[in-house]
């Protein structure tokens, strides 16, 4: 598998000047990831930058990386977002918007970008269409991932992360090499604060209540990409790169 982007400017180190992957600047993609918590959001991004080389901006990532490092570093604001992250709430709007904002020279890159959590509300939703419009940018599509809710906890209940390189794995469906420790560091597997059955429930809550509308949101300006999100992940990936496919050769049908 070929090595992770490093997202430095992204995860850490907003204003690090960086530069993208010819592969991407070549044929940049700006996208929204959409679905559920567990649908697969993270693994399809691995998916999709191994091959077209694009940063997986994912609020979510922020968040854990925040918490990752030394809490002197983090401001009242990011500690307080920790706390919502831990119990499966969301983090609130000014939060969340204050951080994408600071991160705003990803949202311009040259390379494009897969959002992935971000928006998770139709006022973030808001910021982001205002926030590329400055940028004279639009998105591509809006790549909706969707599984019953039954399938959805047993994937978040099962899922180990890697506490080094972040890497992704299934109990099942994706099992590590050696049990508990990461196929691609070495680094032991952990399960994730807000995978505990009690805030899976209130994650699944909130994703109802503030989300599951953003669907709407971004149907009636023609971006909404339905993908169904069962099968392998290779064969879901498959399912996005041919729905992508089909929605350029329709765009640029119309443009004739
Ligand atoms: P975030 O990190 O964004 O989490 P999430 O949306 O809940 O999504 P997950 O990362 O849990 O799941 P995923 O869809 O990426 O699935 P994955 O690929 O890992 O957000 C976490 C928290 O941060 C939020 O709850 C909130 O508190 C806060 N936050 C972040 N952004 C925010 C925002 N914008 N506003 C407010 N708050 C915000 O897959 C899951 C498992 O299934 C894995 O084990 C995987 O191996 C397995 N799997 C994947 N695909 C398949 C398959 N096809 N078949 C079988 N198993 C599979």
């Amino acid at each position: 598998m070929p090595e992770p982007l490093p997202r430095t400017a992204w995860l850490e180190k907003p204003g690090v000047p960086c530069e993208p992957d010819p592969a991407a600047r070549a044929r940049p993609l700006r996208v929204v990831l959409l679905g559920a918590p567990g649908v697969g959001k993270g693994t399809q991004a691995e998916l999709l930058t191994a091959r077209r080389r694009v940063c997986q901006l994912s609020t979510g990532d922020v968040f854990r990386a925040a918490k990752a490092a030394d809490p002197c570093h983090r401001s009242p604001a990011l500690e307080e977002a920790l706390g919502y992250m831990q119990r499966g709430e969301l983090v609130p709007d000014e939060t969340v918007i204050a951080i994408v904002k600071e991160r705003v020279a990803c949202l311009r890159c040259d390379g494009g970008f897969l959002l992935d959590g971000f928006p998770r509300t139709v006022a973030q939703a808001q910021v982001l269409d205002q926030l590329l419009a400055d940028e004279g940018l639009g998105l591509e599509a809006v790549l909706s991932y969707e599984l019953p809710t039954a399938r959805l906890v047993a994937r978040l209940g099962g899922r180990r992360t890697c506490s080094n390189c972040k890497s992704v794995y299934h109990v099942e469906a994706r099992p590590p090499a050696r049990d508990g420790v990461c196929d691609r560091c070495g680094g032991p597997l952990v399960l994730r604060d807000d995978d505990r059955p009690e805030a899976i429930m209130v994650r699944m809550r909130a994703y109802e209540q503030s989300t599951a509308p953003l669907a709407d949101y971004y149907a009636a300006r023609g971006l909404l990409v339905p993908i169904v999100a069962e099968g392998t992940p290779e064969e879901i990936y498959a399912r996005a790169e041919a729905a992508l496919e089909q929605r350029t050769a329709a765009v640029a049908a119309a443009q004739r």
